[in-house]
């Protein structure tokens, strides 16, 4: 998820951190997080944002680019870093300086297969000719497969999966490849986007797909397989700046994550999957032991606040102003 920096970090990481004990933390800051240094001063940048009583473990990564070099990745390594990001140049929030040619990366990647680092996917591909509900089909065809096929054994993890073709691929690929899923991809289709006239709160990347995606995703969710774990992608952006002319994709859902995902489960009759969806197949795919801590979710209905301070700025979270029929409550 993304927590970002400054003012803004200080806005949001309360949020993650009263719901969550760690989190997987986005590296697409500007400039973006390349560099094992640059990740262990972020670190310390959250951990200084800490509200007092609230414990939280940020995991961190590093943001891929054409020229990170081989022998970062034994540096990152022994800095705590536990993955590194791939953003295909152009495909979405502060993408600019990512990846332009996978195979310009194998010399990396191959360091990471060896290290152990995990390999964390943003699965579009950006060419002009390709429509924008395809990308991320395509990308598992054009770039998944060969990237599987040369580095068998480097842990994946397909970020934010959209579609039928992802969920397929996860589900019949190896020991090696998993996948997280949003609360937003889970509850809504594509119409969303549309209902009523625009709306710039449901425009995430990958963007929302037809409703016989979502039906695949909760399929995957629920199935109780652990190649599916949760991963919110939680994007803040200011509420001006989405709903501008141009708007940055990303859905804020840090304030009601878990809540969100418990309705969604609740939808398809499959509430006593989400613990492990949750809680334990995230942790044992990365390696990582398994929380002993829990949270406490209450069948209690309450109004998500329509917007929240984010630095001098607002923040508008997903469904904000509606009522929500889980709670998290401890
Ligand atoms: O919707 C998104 N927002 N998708 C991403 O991949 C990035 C994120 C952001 O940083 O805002």
């Amino acid at each position: 998820m993304h927590l970002r920096d400054e003012a803004a970090l200080a806005s949001v990481l309360p949020y993650t951190a009263r719901q969550f004990a760690r989190a997987i933390v986005m590296p697409n800051l500007r400039p973006p997080v390349t560099t094992a240094a640059q990740a262990v001063a972020y670190r310390e940048r959250i951990l200084a944002a800490l509200p007092e009583g609230l414990d939280f473990e940020p995991l961190m990564t590093m943001y891929l680019t054409d020229n990170t070099p081989p022998d970062e990745i034994k540096r990152a390594k022994d800095a705590g870093v536990v993955a590194l990001k791939l953003y295909p140049a152009g495909a979405t929030t502060n993408s600019d300086a990512g990846v332009t040619d996978l195979r310009k990366t194998y010399k990396t990647l191959e360091a990471m297969q060896r290290e152990g680092l995990l390999f964390l996917v943003h699965g579009e591909v950006t060419d002009g000719d390709i429509d924008v509900f395809d990308r991320e089909a395509v990308f598992v065809e054009r770039v998944m497969k060969p990237l599987r096929a040369a580095m068998p054994e480097l842990k994946v993890v397909f970020e934010h999966i959209t579609t039928q073709e992802a969920a397929q691929y996860v589900t019949e690929s190896d020991r090696f490849t998993a996948a997280t899923i949003t609360p937003q991809h889970l509850l809504y289709n594509r119409n969303a986007i549309f209902t009523g006239g625009l709306r710039p709160h449901y425009y995430c990347l990958p963007v929302l797909k037809r409703e016989e995606h979502r039906q695949a995703l909760l399929k995957a969710a629920g199935s109780g397989l652990p190649k599916f774990f949760l991963g919110t992608d939680s994007a803040p952006h200011v509420a001006q700046l989405k709903e501008n002319s141009v708007c940055g994709a990303g859905c804020f859902t840090a304030i009601s994550a878990l809540e969100l995902y418990a309705e969604a489960f609740e939808a398809i009759g499959a509430l006593d999957k989400l613990d492990a969806f949750a809680g334990h197949h995230g942790p044992d795919f990365y390696g990582l032991p398994r929380n002993t801590g829990t949270v406490t979710l209450k069948r209690e209905p309450w109004t998500l606040p329509s917007a929240v301070p984010f630095g001098e700025a607002q923040l508008k979270p997903l469904r904000g102003g509606e009522t929500l029929n889980w709670k998290l409550i401890a």
